[in-house]
């Protein structure tokens, strides 16, 4: 008995030190990304109501480094995320692309020795809009010219990182993004301008490696 419990603790003690977010560590994790709007805008036109948006799954990329066996700094990257953009009573309209990078700082919880690391975040979103277009039925409702403002917002996360060995891990991630632009576009030759928030959830599943 006295045997098995030297041998559980030094045991314990050699897998303890095998995991290890570490200062100077640095990780990267890569999986599916996906982005859910909590959107809502100006009435549309005067009399379609707000504006509705559908989710996205990209791939998702984060790049952390420990700047201490707590502190990270993460940078979240991925390709470029699609989506219908429509009203209720018109459906879609429209497909918009965005990148949405952002830079967080985060706190992991307990310690270097830890195989479960959950962790919070907060930090700064820049979301660019690029290659937005009409579909043929807002093309036929004489729309064109659809342009998106770039937008800079907080980001809110938590997430749990589990380390499988030295350098493989398993993530899951939630993100917050507060994510506001005006939709800008000709309806018949007039200018519109329809403030509007996306807002989004966004849920990342992710293996990671650590250098
Ligand atoms: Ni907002």
């Amino acid at each position: 008995m006295k045997k098995l419990a030297v041998a559980a603790l030094v045991l314990g003690s050699l897998s303890g030190g095998a995991y290890a977010h570490d200062a100077g560590e640095f990780f990267i994790r890569a999986g599916t990304a996906t982005v859910r709007p909590s959107a809502g805008s100006d009435n549309v036109l005067g009399s379609l109501g707000g504006f509705k948006v559908d989710n996205n799954t990209q791939l998702g990329l984060n790049f952390t480094y420990m700047a201490t066996e707590n502190i990270g700094i993460e940078l979240l990257a991925a390709t470029p995320f699609r989506h219908k953009v429509g009203t209720g009573p018109t459906g879609d309209l429209a497909t918009v692309h965005h990148l949405p990078p952002a830079l967080m700082a985060q706190w992991y919880f307990g310690d270097a020795s830890s195989k479960v690391r959950p962790y919070i975040g907060a930090g700064i979103n820049y979301t660019t809009f690029f290659d937005n277009s009409f579909n043929d039925t807002g093309k036929a409702a004489g729309l064109t010219d659809l342009k998106l403002d770039d937008s800079w917002g907080a980001v809110g996360q938590v997430g749990l990182d589990y380390l499988i060995d030295r350098n493989w891990l398993i993530n899951m991630s939630v993100w917050y993004m507060d994510i506001d632009t005006n939709v800008k576009f000709k309806a018949n030759g007039v200018q519109q301008n329809v403030s509007t928030r996306l807002d989004p959830w966004a849920f990342m599943f992710a293996v990671g490696y650590r250098f």
